[in-house]
């Protein structure tokens, strides 16, 4: 069964107070519903509760000293900051809210927080009087008008003996509204692209040499599956051309599975669908050149050398951008080195409207892989980043920019 919070990618920060202690328990209770939960403390969590403990129950590196940098490829800050989905701060202290509320970034946790575009929740912790001081209301009210969502604290005996409001919520009432939060985004994604026709292809093109040898590539299909499911999660009408593919293709009443094999068939079985699509992702490794000749019956070895001779296959996006009107058109490029130089040209060269870009040649992206390292570009130039995560959420993620997109051209 689906955990909850599977594929979700959490930031869990934890301040100073002496209700840190409960973030052992809410790391833990995120992770076992599936999410990935990547803690960053304050110098003054680490007084109250250890690295090692969150470590151990998130099964993460945990992060506290900005300038602590393992990797010399990224920057922490900025790559768990494009990674997550929700940013959770519990407990949150007077402190952490103001610095938020004006914009300090002195810390791992401030600097990540005004790196992150990811919804934020607060989960606050302090004594009485500190959570009624007209400054931490201003701060509050400041949050909560950039869309912070609080999660109040709850009223009892508080740990410096008064009775009131300022005890950190549950970590169960806490992990029930991220859960929450959660299932009511992937309800309004439900509907994202109801009625919209959506054209995928996938996996790899076969050129014939003969019957039984043909020039292909690496491309598991696995990708262009992954956007198969993610429309039709999202309500549209799916069809998905597929070449070759590692794995079968997904089997949904919802998903119209058309199988191709060369760059020719793909092109055809594209053409006579295209009319009344309203997206087209083409995800699929297509052959740049195909055999002159397809030898009817099998090629006999004779001579110590054999010569091909390669003629260019259509290319088939760049066949649609010069014909498309209404269509949204969203192209890959996947690439071994130079990505973000090759997918920009790509993209106006084909006249696209979003380019997916990915090195293949980095660990967890591109062919095979059930994750991807991707940034996607539009005209205008980057528009989002995503670290590695999984296929289908770089599919969700690309689909609800698409739709979002078409949503504000019809307006
Ligand atoms: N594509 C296509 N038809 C082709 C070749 C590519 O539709 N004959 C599409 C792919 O499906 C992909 C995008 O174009 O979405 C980029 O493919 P890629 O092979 O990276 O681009 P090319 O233009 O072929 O450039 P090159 O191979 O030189 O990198």
């Amino acid at each position: 069964m689906l955990k909850s919070l599977q594929g979700k990618t959490i930031i869990l920060g934890i301040t100073g107070g002496i209700a840190a202690y409960k973030g052992a328990a809410l790391t833990s209770k995120l992770t076992q519903k599936g999410a990935e939960v990547h803690v960053i403390m304050t110098a003054s969590a680490k007084q109250f509760i250890t690295e090692l403990t969150l470590q151990s129950l998130s099964k993460q590196r945990v992060y506290s000293d900005t300038f602590q940098e393992r990797d010399p490829s990224s920057i922490s800050h900025i790559d768990l900051a494009d990674a997550a989905d929700l940013v959770l701060i519990a407990p949150a202290t007077a402190n952490i809210i103001a610095k938020m509320a004006h914009g300090l970034a002195d810390d791992m946790l401030s600097t990540t927080l005004l790196a992150a575009t990811a919804p934020v929740m607060v989960a606050p912790a302090m004594n009485v009087h500190m959570y009624q001081h007209p400054a931490v209301l201003a701060n509050i009210n400041t949050l909560h008008s950039r869309g912070v969502q609080f999660i109040e604290p709850g009223e009892g005996l508080l740990a410096c003996g008064y009775v009131g409001k300022g005890r950190l919520e549950e970590p169960e009432t806490i992990v029930s509204v991220v859960e929450n939060y959660f299932a009511a985004q992937a309800n309004a994604a439900a509907g994202a692209l109801a009625g919209k026709k959506v054209i995928i292809t996938a996996g790899g093109t076969i050129e014939r040499i003969d019957p039984v040898r043909y020039i292909s590539n690496d491309s598991s299909g696995k990708m262009g599956f992954a956007l198969s499911r993610a429309a039709r999660a999202m309500g549209a009408e799916v069809t998905l051309i597929a070449a070759r593919t590692d794995e079968a293709p997904p089997q949904d009443p919802g998903i119209r599975v058309v199988r191709v094999e060369s760059a020719q068939d793909m092109y055809e079985a594209v053409m006579s669908r295209w009319k009344d699509c309203d997206i087209l992702v083409k995800a699929a490794a297509v052959a740049d050149y195909r055999p002159r000749e397809s030898a009817e019956s099998k090629i006999k070895k004779s001579g110590d050398t054999l010569t091909l001779e390669l003629v260019k296959t259509t290319d088939i996006l760049e066949s649609l951008g010069k014909i498309k009107d209404k269509q949204f058109l969203i192209g890959f490029a996947a690439e071994t080195g130079n990505a973000e130089f090759y997918a920009k040209d790509k993209l106006v060269r084909k006249n696209l409207d979003l380019i997916v870009a990915n090195d293949v040649s980095t660990e967890g992206a591109g062919f095979g892989t059930d994750t991807n390292i991707v940034s996607i570009y539009d005209a205008g130039g980057l528009v989002l980043d995503l670290p590695l995560v999984s296929k289908d959420e770089v599919a969700r993620k690309l689909l609800l920019l698409a739709s979002e997109r078409i949503a504000g051209a019809a307006l």
